[in-house]
This record gives C-alpha cells, structure tokens and sequence, in this order.
C-alpha cells in the first residue's frame, strides 16, 4: 500500500459519567473529564487517501457524495493534518457506518476518531495514542475517547494548549462484560448538535456552575464502581450524571430538550425494573435515544422488557469492544 493511503475503523463509545461544555470552544477543550464505554457493533470505516490531482477534499458517506456544513468540517480537520504533517494535497475521504444509517445514531465520535486515525497514517505522521487522542478530540470530543476500547477517561486537562486535555483506557473491554442496548425511539435528525446545545448551557443555564463544580466527585465515584465491578455505584453515579446533564440542558433558554414520549417511558420502565432487583441503568445523550446498560444473566429480561413498549423502534445489542486500529482497505 503506497503510504499516503489509509483505512481506519473505529466503534462509538457512550459516557457513563457526561462530557457537557466547553472551556475553549476554539481549541475544543472540555469543562469536564468524562468517563465511557467504547463498544463493538456501532463502527465506522473511513478511508483517506491524500490526491496530488485533487483540488478541494472530497467526501463520500456511505458512497454518497456530500457537499454540506460535513464536508467543511472534514476539511478543517485535515488542514490541521496538512500543517502537522508538511503535506499540502487535497483528499479523498470515504466514510461508511456499519449500523443502519438514519436509526439517528450517527456518530461523531466512531467518526472523528476514524478520520484521525486513517489522516496521520495517510500523510506518513508518527503519534502516540495520546497525540492521536487529542487530534481527534479537536474534531469531536467524545471521539478522543474512541481511541480506546473499554473503559475510558477523558481528562479535563489544565493546559491552555489542550496537550493534557486527552483520554486513557481506565479497563481493557474484558475487565466487565456488560450488555449496553441502544434502544432507538426516533429515526429522524436530532433537534440541535450538541456543540451549539453545549454553548447554550453555558451561556444560560443557571446550573451550569454547579454541574461543571460536581464533576470531579462523579469521576471518582465511576473510577472506583468500575475497578470494583460494583454495578449498584456505577448506576447510580451514570443515571445521575446523565439526568444532571438533561437538566443542565432544559434549564437552558431557549430550552434544550431531546427526550420524546418514548425516551420517557423507558426511563419510567428502567427504573422500575432496578426497583424490582434486576441489574439494569439507562443513558441517554444528546438524543432521544435510551441506551440501557445490564449484565448479561439479565439480558434476555431487559431486552422483552424494552422491546415491549410501544414506539420503540430498534433494539442494537452491544459490548464493551476494542478501540480504533489501522485495517486493511478492501
Ligand atoms: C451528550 O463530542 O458530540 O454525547 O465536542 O462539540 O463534538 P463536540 O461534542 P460531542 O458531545 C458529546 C456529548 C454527549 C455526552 C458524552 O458523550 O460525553
């Protein structure tokens, strides 16, 4: 394979403990560390290959040329590998998920973290896994965290420059097998991106402060439920860190709210079923998704139980998997 050519995969992760704001929205440095599970069944394959005969990048999702607000985003990244890496040339940029496209759970982060990987390989760059880390969090935030399978932490970092703003693997994907389901409840965009809805919080919730103040405690809390396996803390601490953050988010004005009737009943539904003694904890992002989080003894029960109510659309069975690697194109 010549070198300025490569192919890259890399799976989505979900935070069990959020990442939500921004403390340099230039250099897209997080207010808060965050915490998540990378798993398999939710991948993206991207491949780049840098063109002396291109003028502009092009962009290809899902084999569909795309021109819009993605392609000028995929563009700002790579400038950041052309200057890193002394290459000038444009690129070609194919991109495809393995998941069903429009059950509304495109992914920045399985994204960004592909894009990062397959960009340096192409334009021959050298990094370690932390500098990778902190390219593809300038894409995305979460995607820094895709770089790594398992349990993750992404740090805040104190930096101006954002080299500490990286994440590590807390846990290798076989430390605690748990089932994640990602339950879709509406296939349709969502209602505001989660940069534009992060600034929003900042500059209007009146509970801002305090989530950005309690953060550091809900790390902690997570770090200790995951090395201890103890699901009882790891719950507790997910579900109150994501209800925070919805709450951060619809104390916004204008409001912020991506839950939907469904999103609702299946919260309602997790809670009862925890009540009754099965292992079992929801999640949600900035979506009206439900990810729902159990053991596996339990999976076959939760999964009736979801797939039960009406207005669910889709039940995607996951697990802790690996982080993002080099393939070979086919
Ligand atoms: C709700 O990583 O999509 O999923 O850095 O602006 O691209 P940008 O934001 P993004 O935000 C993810 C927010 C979240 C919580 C999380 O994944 O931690």
């Amino acid at each position: 394979m010549p070198d300025h050519i490569a192919t890259a995969e890399a799976n989505a992760n979900f935070a069990l403990v959020k990442y939500w704001g921004k403390r340099d929205d230039q250099r897209n440095l997080p207010a808060v560390g965050s915490i998540s599970l990378t798993v398999t069944g939710l991948c993206t394959r991207t491949t780049v290959c840098f063109r002396e005969d291109l003028d502009t990048d092009i962009l290809q999702m899902e084999g569909v040329a795309v021109r819009d607000h993605r392609l000028y985003r995929v563009t700002r990244f790579l400038d950041m590998i052309r200057e890193r890496s002394g290459r000038s040339a444009a690129a070609k940029i194919d991109t495809s998920n393995n998941f069903p496209t429009g059950a509304g759970l495109a992914s920045s982060a399985s994204g960004f973290a592909a894009l990062a990987l397959a960009s340096c390989h192409a334009s021959g760059l050298s990094l370690t896994e932390s500098q990778l880390s902190e390219l593809a969090r300038r894409g995305s935030g979460s995607a820094a965290r895709s770089m790594f399978g398992g349990y993750v932490e992404m740090h805040r970092g104190n930096a101006p420059d954002g080299s500490d703003a990286v994440a590590e693997q807390l846990f290798g994907p076989d430390h605690w097998p748990l089932v994640v389901m990602v339950v879709v409840t509406d296939t349709g965009p969502k209602s505001m991106g989660s940069t534009r809805a992060m600034e929003l919080s900042r500059d209007t919730s009146p509970f801002y402060r305090s989530w950005v103040a309690g953060q550091s405690q809900d790390l902690v809390s997570a770090r200790q439920a995951i090395r201890d396996r103890d699901f009882e803390l790891l719950a507790d601490i997910s579900e109150h860190s994501c209800l925070k953050m919805h709450g951060v988010m619809m104390a916004s004005r204008p409001p912020v709210l991506y839950w939907n009737a469904v999103t609702n009943t299946l919260v309602h539904c997790i809670r009862e079923l925890r009540t009754s003694g099965v292992p079992v904890f929801f999640t949600i992002d900035a979506g009206p998704q439900v990810k729902v989080v159990t053991v596996p003894a339990y999976r076959d029960r939760v999964h009736a139980a979801v797939r039960s109510i009406p207005g669910v659309r889709q039940v995607l069975e996951t697990k802790p998997g690996p982080g993002a690697r080099i393939v070979e194109a086919e």
